[in-house]
């Protein structure tokens, strides 16, 4: 089993930790830091992990780092545990950090440091996360092999090339705030026609998390599932005509455009 080190116990170091530890991964296997003692305090008393301050010894003797600070934190941490990570060839960086390139973080370490960039999402929190991993130049099969594992903890997972980043970063890093603002919207709508606030949100987040288990259990296209519920001059295919004649898929092409070229900007 793999010793890990969590850089950042944050949301995201949380929601990889307690995926982990759910997966069978023995929380005294990893290493969790956060400058904060208490959080570390908090961390430890919840999971079971051992807890750091220092960032170097948290890294000493494990194969994977997970670094999950904020981007703008990513250079100077992967600059304090270079040396320590020097010492341990066999060690791989994992950034999760959105729009740092994998060269960036090589260029801090030795060169030949093995260093995989991911782009998680939230969902993660519940063990529901969509994980896209892009392998540096320097990462074995049986290394990158080991991210994935680890992150199956707490979602999907798939490998694609670093060029796809910006991309990813709109159709999976950022993708659950536009499903938020649809829930919003669809209870606000149901206000609107004189549903208690309660009862639309309950109606609008099944009907959400409904709609998502049918389109991954039954591995039916969208369309084909949509078609299915749309009856000749029915009711559902009014509100389709709506939501066409608004604009809807003309605002996912721009938005998803905006995100991948804001990206694009963060990560020069
Ligand atoms: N949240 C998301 O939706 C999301 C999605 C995709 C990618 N990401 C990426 O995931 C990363 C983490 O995001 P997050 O939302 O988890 O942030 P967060 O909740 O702010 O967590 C960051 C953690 O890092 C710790 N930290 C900061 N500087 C540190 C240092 N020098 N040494 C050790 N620990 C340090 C902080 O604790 P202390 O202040 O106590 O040190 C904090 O617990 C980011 O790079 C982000 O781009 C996040």
């Amino acid at each position: 089993m793999s010793s890990i080190a969590v850089i950042g116990g944050g949301k995201i170091g949380e929601a990889l930790v307690s995926g982990l530890i759910a997966n069978g991964v023995d929380p005294k296997d990893i290493n969790v830091t956060n400058r904060n003692s208490e959080r570390g305090h908090y961390l430890k008393e919840t999971y079971g992990v051992v807890p750091f301050t220092d960032n170097v010894s948290a890294v000493d003797e494990v194969s994977v780092v997970f670094v999950c600070v904020k981007p703008k934190d990513v250079v100077k941490v992967v600059g304090e545990i270079a040396e320590a990570i020097d010492n341990n060839t066999a060690t791989t960086v994992v950034s999760m950090a959105a729009g740092i390139s994998n060269a960036v973080i090589e260029e801090v370490l030795t060169a030949g440091a093995p260093v995989v960039r991911v782009m998680p999402n939230t969902p993660m929190l519940v063990g529901k996360g969509m994980s896209v991993v892009a392998p540096g130049r320097f990462v074995g099969e049986e290394q990158l092999k080991e991210v994935v594992e680890l992150l199956e903890a707490v979602g999907a997972v798939r490998v694609l090339t670093e060029s796809d980043m910006d991309a990813v970063t709109a159709l999976s890093g950022s993708s659950p705030a536009y499903i938020f603002l649809i829930a919003e919207t669809m209870i606000d709508a149901g206000v609107h026609l004189g549903l208690p606030r309660d009862v639309a949100k309950d109606l609008a987040i099944n009907s959400i998390y409904g709609a998502g288990a049918m389109m991954q259990e039954t591995g039916e296209e969208p369309s084909q599932l949509r078609a299915n519920v749309s009856s000749p001059a029915g009711t559902t295919i009014a509100a389709i005509r709506e939501l066409e004649e608004s604009g809807l898929r003309g605002a996912f092409y721009r938005a998803t455009k905006a995100c991948a070229d804001r990206s694009a900007e963060l990560g020069k």
